[in-house]
């Protein structure tokens, strides 16, 4: 034979080894494809939706491992035009693992397909039922490589793409959603749990057991929970769009659409736009905690108001919230308030008008007059928008409380605790030097006289750093980074020690620390904050259920 015939009948043997690839053997059992960079031919399936940029075909020939998903993507604007829903195709092309961000898992997919042949046409379509024609999806762990905690420090000790391990789909969420990856499902009646972002995305649970669901319809994370059995509904293939008004609790039409891994989640995309059939209540009920209006039963609120400034938009929402919501306790923290001149770096660090307008808005809406409190900060040393100085600060009601030996300090100046105990400095900040909070805002301490009252009580107005730099909780690194959290361990540090120096001198002192920890209260920074601190979680003290904890 001359050489040209040879190689002409070896690349036949080779097509034909080729085609007998299926769509499950290229997935695999795995996060990532085995034949990923090889060119295959003759890969037949059923086209079950389209996309702007591309298509989605299920395996005519499945294979019976739950961990291989049986549909696949096939990346190309153009080759899907001519094909309907319902067409078997054969087509070759190129396996690609496909991600746009390196924190981000792999997507498996078919690149640059070609010979793109409609086998035969009409066939029926039909999606698999979650929880029915499928296993329904695990309910507390998201990976094998998490050790149980998906919260466990250190994050990103391993990448999912480096160790690549077999998937257990009954076991993990990422591994349950990535054996379904392309495949066209149907969630049942599905319940809104989050609000839409900006792109009117939002997350969802199905008619699956789910573990973790609260009053209001919603499912909360607790320790080692974090609910993997929720799926994000992304944007509709034929280009409707999702509504921006869901919320909490709201019952839509079963969904259906298809599993893909992007943008850092397991996204269900649905064929067209979500519907909702049931309209949760918008709000939660207002408190139902009465002041008594003296020491023996005080009430207290908590708010991040959000960079606000005297001539915020918001600033009315937030007082009626305070109002409505909060009923004028008689304490409220707040966080993020601004100086007088909003965001502009001027120096201004007074933040007198933006308090005294907040409370004249309180006092219009209900009549209530407050009081407030606060430390300035150094211009532009404790983080957050440039020129904004954030600070934490009190609204109280000076018919009910009044500051316990008043000796209010500086930005500078550390706050100690006195024999007393007291504070040297009230209001004070705690131990602004410290490199725990390089950046970040310092503590706001308090020491209170209640009427009726003979010893004080204190406050601790925390705002700690915030989460920059967390990776999701679906992406490669595993456990996934939660940014910032040595500063955060530092914080608690400081924080805890300061408050365990008055519980020293007093072990029956009453103090309250609140504000914005920026962390979930079951993950180490909580933790060491209690245990050094020797304070109880209110939720726990309350009996609360863990369910029930959350804002
Ligand atoms: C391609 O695959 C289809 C069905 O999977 C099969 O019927 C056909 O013979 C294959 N074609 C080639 C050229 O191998
Ligand atoms: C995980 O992947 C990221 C991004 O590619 C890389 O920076 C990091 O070093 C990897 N971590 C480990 C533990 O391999
Ligand atoms: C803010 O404080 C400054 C300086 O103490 C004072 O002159 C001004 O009247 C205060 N403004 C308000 C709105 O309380
Ligand atoms: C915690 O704070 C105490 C008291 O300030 C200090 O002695 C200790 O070294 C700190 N521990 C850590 C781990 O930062």
């Amino acid at each position: 034979m001359r050489p040209a015939t040879v190689l002409a009948s070896l690349q036949s043997l080779a097509l034909a080894l080729a085609a007998a690839v299926t769509i499950a053997e290229i997935n695999g059992n795995k996060f990532l494809s085995p034949y990923s960079g090889q060119t295959i031919t003759n890969l037949t399936g059923l086209v079950l939706a389209k996309s702007s940029s591309g298509f989605y075909m299920r395996s005519t020939t499945p294979d019976d491992d739950p961990a291989t998903s049986e549909a696949i993507y096939v990346f190309s604007s153009t080759a899907g035009a001519a094909l309907k829903v319902g067409d078997i195709v054969s087509l070759d092309g190129k396996v690609a693992e496909y991600r746009s961000s390196a924190a981000y898992l792999y997507l498996t997919e078919i690149s640059s397909p070609k010979n793109v042949a409609v086998l035969s046409s009409g066939n029926p379509v039909v999606p698999l039922v979650i929880g029915k024609d499928t296993p329904p999806p695990p309910t507390a762990q998201y990976s094998s490589l998490d050790n149980g905690d998906v919260y466990g420090l250190p994050g990103g000790s391993s990448n999912v793409s480096a160790v690549n391990p077999v998937l257990q789909p009954a076991r993990y969420g990422l591994d349950f959603w990535e054996s379904l990856s392309g495949e066209l499902v149907t969630v049942r009646k599905p319940t809104v749990v989050t609000r839409p972002n900006s792109y009117r995305e939002t997350w969802v649970v199905g008619d699956w057991p789910a573990t973790g669901r609260n009053e209001h319809g919603g499912i909360t994370m607790t320790d080692k929970d974090s609910n993997p059995e929720t799926i994000f509904i992304g944007a509709p293939l034929d280009g409707t769009k999702n509504p921006t008004t869901s919320k909490m609790g709201d019952q839509l039409q079963d969904i259906t659409g298809i599993v893909q891994n992007t943008f850092g989640y397991y996204y269900l995309l649905p064929l067209t736009a979500l519907t909702t059939t049931a309209d949760a209540s918008a709000t939660p009920p207002a408190t139902s905690l009465v002041s008594g209006g003296s020491c023996k039963a005080l009430t207290v609120g908590d708010y991040n108001v959000e960079n606000l400034a005297p001539t915020s938009a918001h600033l009315t929402k937030v007082a009626a919230h305070i109002v409505d919501f909060l009923k004028t306790p008689d304490l409220v923290f707040l966080q993020e308030i601004q100086d007088n001149s909003g965001a502009t770096d001027d120096g201004v660090v007074d933040a007198n008008t933006t308090l005294s307008t907040l409370a004249a808005a309180i006092k219009t809406l209900s009549g209530v007059a407050y009081d407030f409190t606060d430390v300035d900060p150094v211009s532009d040393q404790d983080g957050g928008a440039p020129g904004g100085n954030i600070r934490q600060a009190y609204l109280y009601r000076p018919e009910v409380l009044s500051l316990y030996k008043l000796n209010p300090g500086s930005g500078t100046e550390a706050t100690a605790v006195v024999p007393g105990p007291a504070l040297s400095l009230n209001p004070g900040r705690i131990d602004p030097a410290s490199a725990a909070w390089t950046a970040s805002r310092k503590p706001l301490a308090a020491a209170w006289l209640a009427k009726g009252a003979k010893k004080p009580f204190f406050t601790v107005n925390v705002h700690w750093s915030s989460k920059g730099g967390s990776t999701s909780l679906q992406g490669d690194a595993r456990p996934p980074v939660n940014g910032v959290v040595d500063r955060r361990l530092l914080q608690a540090n400081v924080t805890g020690s300061f408050i365990a120096q008055i519980l020293a001198l007093d072990p029956a002192a009453r103090v309250i620390a609140a504000g914005d920890f920026n962390e979930f209260a079951f993950v180490q920074p909580m933790k060491d904050f209690a245990s050094v601190s020797g304070l109880v979680d209110l939720d726990i003290a309350a009996k609360i259920p863990p369910t029930e904890r959350y804002t």
